[in-house]
This record gives C-alpha cells, sequence and structure tokens, in this order.
C-alpha cells in the first residue's frame, strides 16, 4: 500500500480489523518496524483524538514523530499550476511537499472542507497535492471528504461489541449550531458497505450526502422508523450536500435521546456538542462506545502505519 487515503485503501476489512484487535492485545510487538523511521503529522486543522493517537501508534510502532501545526505555522500553500505568485501565497505544494519528503519516510495530512466550493473541495488540493507530489506514503487524518482512520477505528468498535453477525447499525443525522463537513459519515458509509450489515442511513430531507457514497444504501426520512430494532446507532452531524454547506435544519427533534436510543449502543466520533447532538444521559450511560472508539484511533492508525512500513 503506497498511499492510506481512503477506507477503500484497505484490501481485505475483516482482516484488518482482526489484526487491529490483536495488536491491541501486545502494541509494542512491532516497535523494530519503526526503528529510524519518522513521520511528519501536519495539521491544516484542529484535533484532539486525531493528533494523540496517531503518535501514540507510530511511537507503539518505534517511529520518530514530528508534529506542525501547519494551517498556523506553515507558510500559506498554493496549489494552482502556472499561478504567479504575487498575491498570498508563499511556498507552492510542488516544494513543499518534496521538502517534506526529505525530513521523514511517512507524512500524514490533516486538511478539512472548506464547505464554500463542492468542486474544490472534492477535488482535494492538500490531500492529493501532497500524494501527488510528496516521495513519500501519504496518510489521510481527515480531508475534505473522507476520514478513512476514524472509519477503520468504528469497524474495530462494531467488531468488538457485535453479538450477532448481521447487526442492525443506523447512521442517524443530528442537529448542530455549525456547518460541518460531510467526511465522517462518507467514510463511515464506505466502511458499512465493505462489511455484511443491515445498514440504514436517516436525515432530513436535504441531508443526503453525495449519492456516489450512499449508492445501493437505504435512506429513512423517518427516524423513529429508522431507528427500530437497531443494534448500533451512530450519531454524526453533516451540513446539506445538494446546498452545499449550509446548515438547512436545527431540529432538536433529531437530537439522540435514551429513550430513541432504546438497547442499541451509541456512537460518535467526538468531539461532540452535549444536549444538541445527543442528550447527557446517552454520553453518561453504559451503552455509549465513543471513549473506546477513540481508544481505537490508537489501533486502527497502528494498522495502517504497520501496513505501509512493511513496505519501505
Ligand atoms: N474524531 C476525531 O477525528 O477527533 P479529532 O478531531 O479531535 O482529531
Amino acid at each position: 500500500m503506497k498511499h492510506y487515503l481512503s477506507i477503500n485503501d484497505v484490501d481485505c476489512l475483516p482482516g484488518w480489523v482482526d489484526e487491529a484487535i490483536a495488536l491491541k492485545q501486545n502494541p509494542y510487538q512491532f516497535q523494530k518496524l519503526g526503528k529510524h523511521k519518522t513521520i511528519c503529522l501536519l495539521f491544516f486543522n484542529n484535533s484532539l483524538r486525531t493528533r494523540l493517537s496517531t503518535q501514540k501508534a507510530a511511537m507503539h510502532l518505534g517511529m520518530e514523530v514530528m508534529v506542525m501545526n501547519f494551517g498556523s505555522e506553515g507558510w500559506v500553500l498554493e496549489y494552482e499550476d502556472g499561478t504567479i505568485m504575487d498575491q498570498g501565497t508563499s511556498e507552492h505544494i510542488k516544494e513543499a511537499a518534496k521538502v517534506v519528503s526529505q525530513y521523514c519516510d511517512i507524512v500524514a495530512i490533516r486538511a478539512f472542507a472548506q464547505l464554500k466550493d463542492k468542486e474544490k473541495d472534492e477535488a482535494e488540493q492538500v490531500l492529493n497535492g501532497f500524494a501527488k507530489f510528496a516521495s513519500i506514503p501519504v496518510v489521510n487524518m481527515e480531508s475534505s471528504i473522507a476520514h478513512p482512520l476514524q472509519a477503520l477505528a468504528d469497524a474495530i468498535t462494531l467488531k468488538e461489541h457485535e453479538t450477532k453477525s448481521r447487526p442492525k447499525v443506523v447512521l442517524s443525522w443530528a442537529p448542530h449550531p455549525k456547518a460541518l463537513p460531510h467526511a465522517v459519515a462518507n467514510s463511515f458509509v464506505e466502511m458499512m458497505k465493505l462489511q455484511e450489515t443491515d445498514f440504514v442511513i436517516t436525515h432530513p430531507k436535504g441531508y443526503e450526502l453525495n449519492p456516489e457514497i450512499t449508492a445501493r444504501c437505504t435512506i429513512e426520512y423517518n427516524q423513529q422508523k429508522a431507528l427500530e430494532n437497531a443494534d448500533f446507532v451512530y450519531v454524526k452531524n453533516w451540513s446539506s450536500y445538494i446546498n452545499y454547506g449550509q446548515v438547512l435544519s436545527k431540529d432538536l427533534a433529531w437530537t439522540m435521546t435514551r429513550e430513541k436510543l432504546g438497547n442499541a449502543k451509541f456512537m460518535h466520533c467526538l468531539p461532540v456538542r452535549r444536549n444538541v447532538v445527543v442528550e447527557d444521559a446517552v454520553l453518561d450511560g453504559n451503552q455509549s462506545l465513543v471513549v473506546e472508539q477513540a481508544n481505537n484511533r490508537t489501533f486502527s492508525a497502528q494498522i495502517v502505519l504497520k501496513k505501509i512500513l512493511e513496505t519501505l
């Protein structure tokens, strides 16, 4: 595997999940694999889990780690070809990616959607720019349209908690005061399509995700009906895709409650707005898997880095 840009870069999801669960039992067993290898984590946006879990995963593998808040500390990058750079940008992605490749063996990038221009976001300028011009493997730590490390952690969490071979999993939209990207929901849907489950997506009309991603998925606009007999409920806000980046609804009737959850396990990638996205009673109750999901971020990153290190 050259890069990890999408959950579809996983060649065998059940195999990777089993391997990650085994790594969890003995995280330091591949310490020698990363000896004298360096990973550089470049953040164009904020993070808690991704930053610490990816760093921890690399340390488990014996790697050196360099972290840079590129968004606030780096030069403003130019992505277009042939630009006369006499305005706000200071360095071209071509040089930046090639230079970063001199200092490390793997580079991991976080660069969110701007939610202003769908075409520009879908072009994944930052992630694809690094993948194109770097001479080293690139790992996606959440880009404009995908968060594959989160989706892999979610697959691990589902596997650890499933009690039947074909559980019912519901992805439910929830309200949020701000416009959020589609990356987490997109990668969760793509991950669910890689496995055998009864999968339903529920959201208000106008919140349909990219139809290319949700092709062949069941969409139920009635949340109550969607949640019937659910084993896992994954809650996430995203802004409208059709009316790109717009907040069309803040309807608290979509907030996840204990009553609606029933006997299902609750999942969310975090960070989460309490009593907007989900009520306290769910997060503080014993059906919540959110902290386990966060813990599994270390092992999703570790299995990805291990697979890459094995090719270097
Ligand atoms: N879930 C997730 O990616 O968390 P952070 O944004 O804190 O990294």
